[in-house]
């Protein structure tokens, strides 16, 4: 049965790619959506988010395909004495839609806390994005029984003021499910996902918060796709290492239909 929110299947490239695999692989995930398109609407979105090196070539390769660009991180000023950092403006300059903000590894290798992920969402929101906010437990945290309550304050103080469904998406991504090949159940998925949306219905009233997408992340592949979207809070994927594959990032999007 389809959704009446349209899945958002994205893909996280991560610090992987050096020109040729970037223009190689966005000319492969192009191509299976123009494959498709011709046949009937798609019930999903299709997104990548390439490394800051590679985005300005992804975007040309992207041109008119349909796939949207996103980027991985963002700072917080629009520009200024801030070596190393990209501002959202520029962002939205050569093309992106979307960026990711608050992913678990910034939050770890980075020490970024929900104010910083806050304070990101919200300057993306203004340079024109949509934000990706993403939040999730770790291992010792759900062994203690601390999810739903972690969950809840991560995306209490995350959330950007005045999101809506078109500048905000939520990311579930449990830490231990990031890359291990582990993945929640979609019964794990679906239980975070329910908080999740009852606490935007909270925020952002019924309308609204019924309309925003909540994505799934954790080791997300071909295999276990399909029974993860079709949890009634699944909206969509934030996909990692099945992403750097063509072919696997188009079978999870496969899975929506
Ligand atoms: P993974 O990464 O699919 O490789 O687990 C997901 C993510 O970190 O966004």
């Amino acid at each position: 049965m389809a959704k009446e929110r349209r899945y958002l299947i994205a893909g996280n490239w991560k610090m992987n790619g050096q020109k040729k695999d970037g223009r190689a692989l966005a000319k492969g995930v192009a191509k299976s959506l123009k494959k498709a398109k011709g046949k009937k609407k798609l019930p999903f979105e299709l997104l990548v988010c390439p490394p800051f090196t590679l985005l300005s070539l992804v975007a040309d390769e992207l041109k008119g395909s349909g796939v949207a660009l996103g980027a991985q991180d963002c700072h917080t000023a629009e520009k200024g004495a801030h070596t190393g950092d990209i501002a959202p403006q520029m962002l939205e300059n050569i093309g992106c839609k979307y960026v990711i903000v608050g992913h678990s590894e910034r939050r770890a290798d980075h020490g970024e806390k929900d104010a910083d992920v806050k304070a990101k969402a919200e300057a993306a929101i203004a340079a024109g994005l949509t934000a990706i906010v993403c939040i999730g437990e770790t291992l010792a945290q759900r062994d203690k029984g601390q999810t739903l309550a972690v969950n809840r304050r991560q995306l209490k103080g995350s959330l950007p003021e005045g999101a809506t469904a078109k500048t905000t998406v939520i990311a579930y991504e449990p830490v231990w499910a990031i890359g291990t090949g582990r993945t929640a159940t979609p019964e794990q998925a679906q239980e975070v996902h329910a908080l999740i949306r009852a606490e935007l219905v909270k925020a952002l009233g019924e309308t609204e918060g019924n309309k925003v997408r909540i994505l799934y992340g954790g080791s997300m592949n071909p295999k276990n796709a399909k029974e993860l979207l079709a949890q009634p809070d699944v909206d969509g994927g934030l996909i990692g290492g099945a992403s750097l594959k063509a072919e696997d990032f188009w079978a999870v999007a496969e899975g929506c239909m």
